[in-house]
């Protein structure tokens, strides 16, 4: 399989004069085509801040820090903004951020919000011409064209999720980050926008696809690999099955376990099985940053700062303490 983008220990903190926020603070992994990686984690964990970094633009108050981002073997940290916005958002990377489905403007036609969209990588492109590759494109998802005549209030919330997904993938891009784009919607849509994102990535309209929820059974729908965060770092990547029913990491292991009943309201909560909060980003942290709250700790977690490391093939664990090692 076909590595399409690898990040190696990428850091990027909110700077204010005040303070300092490490919201992703060494994250590293490696993504290939056709793969679909879901990221979970408590909210504040770091997972949109993650997501919007991957475009390299960093609005302030965020900053690049340090680390790779490679894209087909170019580091895209060193590029500039100008080129980003050329050749890397739209043809290799497309967003479809958080909370987007409601920041459409309600005054613009959908087929307006397409040709903007084009235009902005192929001004030369007629209206005429990207109507007809936007039709073809609604079509050849079983989607109904005349949703290019409306305006956004006049979709479902399904629809209109479903339409940004295919709006943000029109350039075919090589990477699609969605962050919780099925949060706000009752299941039976959320059903129809997982098997779009499965569709477009079967049909190689988009080659590879990241995806944040908090919700267990959308990964379990979506996802082929799992990365659990926890205060700005990934502590365990993983298949699906190893993630949900075998996790090494304690933490890993107890999200997995209280996501697997979901309680009204848990988003908002702290874990119901362990005590205690994530720490604050603000400071910086010795050691395991698990490990105030981890059923399993031990005297040394908090002696040194913990590295991944590869327990089986594709799955990697930052703890030197381990769950489940011996099976
Ligand atoms: N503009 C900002 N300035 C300073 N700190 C910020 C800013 N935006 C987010 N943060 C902080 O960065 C950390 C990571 O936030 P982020 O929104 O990435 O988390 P998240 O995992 O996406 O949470 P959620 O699940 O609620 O969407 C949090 O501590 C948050 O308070
Ligand atoms: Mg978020």
């Amino acid at each position: 399989m076909k590595e399409l983008l690898s990040i190696r220990n990428f850091k990027a903190y909110y700077q204010t004069s005040s303070e300092e926020v490490r919201a992703v603070d060494g994250i590293s992994l490696d993504l290939n085509e056709g793969e679909i990686l879901g990221i979970a984690g408590e909210s504040g964990c770091g997972k949109s801040t993650f997501s919007i970094s991957l475009s390299c633009l960093f609005p302030p108050p965020l900053k690049y820090i340090s680390g790779e981002i490679f894209l087909d073997g170019i580091d895209i940290t060193k590029l500039n903004t100008q080129e980003i916005r050329k050749s890397i958002l739209g043809p290799k990377i497309s967003f479809i951020p958080q909370s987007s489905m409601n920041a459409l403007n309600p005054t613009i036609r959908i087929r307006n919000f397409a040709i903007d969209i084009v235009k902005q990588h192929e001004p030369k492109t007629t209206r005429e011409n990207i109507i007809h590759r936007v039709i073809e494109r609604f079509e050849s998802l079983s989607l109904p064209k005349d949703v290019l005549n409306r305006y956004p209030f006049e979709l479902s919330g399904g629809m209109r999720q479903r339409t940004l997904v295919i709006l943000s993938t029109i350039m075919n891009p090589e990477i699609v980050i969605a962050d919780e784009p099925t949060s706000a919607l009752d299941v039976s849509s959320q059903r129809e926008v997982i098997e779009l994102l499965k569709i477009m990535v079967k049909k190689k309209i988009m080659k590879s696809l990241i995806f944040i929820t908090h919700e267990l059974p959308i990964l379990r729908q979506i996802a082929d690999g799992i990365a659990v965060m926890y205060a700005g770092q990934i502590v365990e990547i993983g298949s699906v099955s190893d993630i949900l029913f075998n996790a090494h990491h304690p933490y890993a292991d107890v999200l997995m376990s209280s996501m697997i009943v979901p309680e009204k309201g848990m988003r908002e909560k702290n874990l119901p099985s362990v005590s205690g909060t994530p720490p604050d980003l603000r400071h910086a942290i010795k050691g395991c940053r698990f490990a105030d709250r981890c059923p399993e700790f031990k005297k040394d977690c908090r002696e040194k700062d913990i590295e991944m490391v590869e327990l089986t093939k594709g799955s990697f664990v930052r703890c030197i303490h381990p769950l489940r090692t011996k099976k």
